[in-house]
């Protein structure tokens, strides 16, 4: 089927209660394993690019791939902007088939966000293209941006509640989770999430999936995170599993590493979504349209 629009998807998952993977890819063969993990186990999928993939690639190649992937599969499959902070490039993957993007302005001030947002969902309601907002600033390296664990702040929910107004596809509220690998435990504000959850059905996107445990992400779910983003766990298994393959194979046959890693990457993708309950959801989707 085409490509979808990840706000359907969402508000199938938050009214069921389970989360939709949303995982970071960096090229063909990594865009290709998730899509294939989704239509292995019957689930709806979102592909995620940062800004940086789609620098190197140009957005329509990856657009070209994705849409390539989803026509030749029966599982819904969105394709969103991860963390993008300028409209050009909003509008530049947009042109190139993107359904979903995310603008995240929230290093501004809280109104400079609320208006940034309000200006993308101009431009994307018509396209019925679903959008994503950020409030409060999560911690770690996503792109070239680092937020120190002394700049990250957790959403404040009275303020929240302006974004959970809006038309909205998902709201990602700042709540103690990080991008990259844990150092240690992180404390997720889960009361906050709560008070979120109890005042609106936006569903929520869970950011700086890698490492959290199973408690968490259920926890999480149940409070209304819809979409759970993946991105380091992936980043590792793509190199690990090309430069393992080749240590213990020594071969010069690049399509052979290049099938190791398309194997690791569908069997993680796979135990991620089935963790977040969305296996078998495609087909729900499906009916609920
Ligand atoms: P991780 O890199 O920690 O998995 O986080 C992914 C993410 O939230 C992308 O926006």
């Amino acid at each position: 089927m085409p490509l979808i629009s990840m706000k359907p998807m969402l508000a199938a998952a938050r009214r069921a209660g389970y989360g939709v993977g949303a995982f970071n890819i960096v090229d063909y063969n990594s865009a290709r394993a998730v899509v294939r993990a989704a239509e292995e186990i019957r689930a709806p999928v979102i592909v995620q690019t940062s800004v940086k993939t789609v620098k190197f690639w140009g957005a329509p190649a990856i657009g070209g791939w994705l849409r390539e992937l989803a026509e030749k599969t029966r599982v819904p499959v969105a394709l969103h902007l991860d963390h993008c902070t300028r409209l050009d490039v909003i509008v530049q993957c947009l042109a190139a088939g993107w359904t979903s993007v995310m603008i995240d302005a929230s290093d501004k001030p809280f109104e400079e966000n609320l208006t940034l947002t309000k200006k993308v969902l101009e431009i994307t309601e018509p396209l019925g293209v679903g959008v994503e907002a950020e409030l409060g600033a999560i911690g770690g390296v996503e792109d070239d941006r680092k937020v120190s664990d002394a700049d990250a702040h957790l959403v404040d929910p009275e303020r929240a509640a302006a974004f959970c107004e809006l038309p909205l596809a998902v709201f990602a509220p700042a709540i103690g989770t990080a991008h990259g690998y844990y150092k240690s435990a992180p404390k997720i504000a889960f009361d906050r999430l709560e008070t979120l959850f109890r005042g609106t059905s936006m569903p929520f996107a869970l950011h700086g999936g890698t490492g959290l445990s199973d408690e968490v992400f259920q926890r999480c779910i149940q409070l209304g995170c819809a979409k759970i983003n993946i991105s380091t766990q992936l980043k590792h298994s793509f190199i690990d599993s090309f430069v393992e393959y080749h240590q213990a194979k020594k071969e010069y046959e690049p399509l052979k590493p290049l099938g190791a890693q398309f194997d690791r990457m569908k069997h993680e993708v796979i135990e991620k979504i089935r963790q977040f309950g969305g296996e078998g959801r495609g087909p729900d989707y499906e009916l609920e349209r």
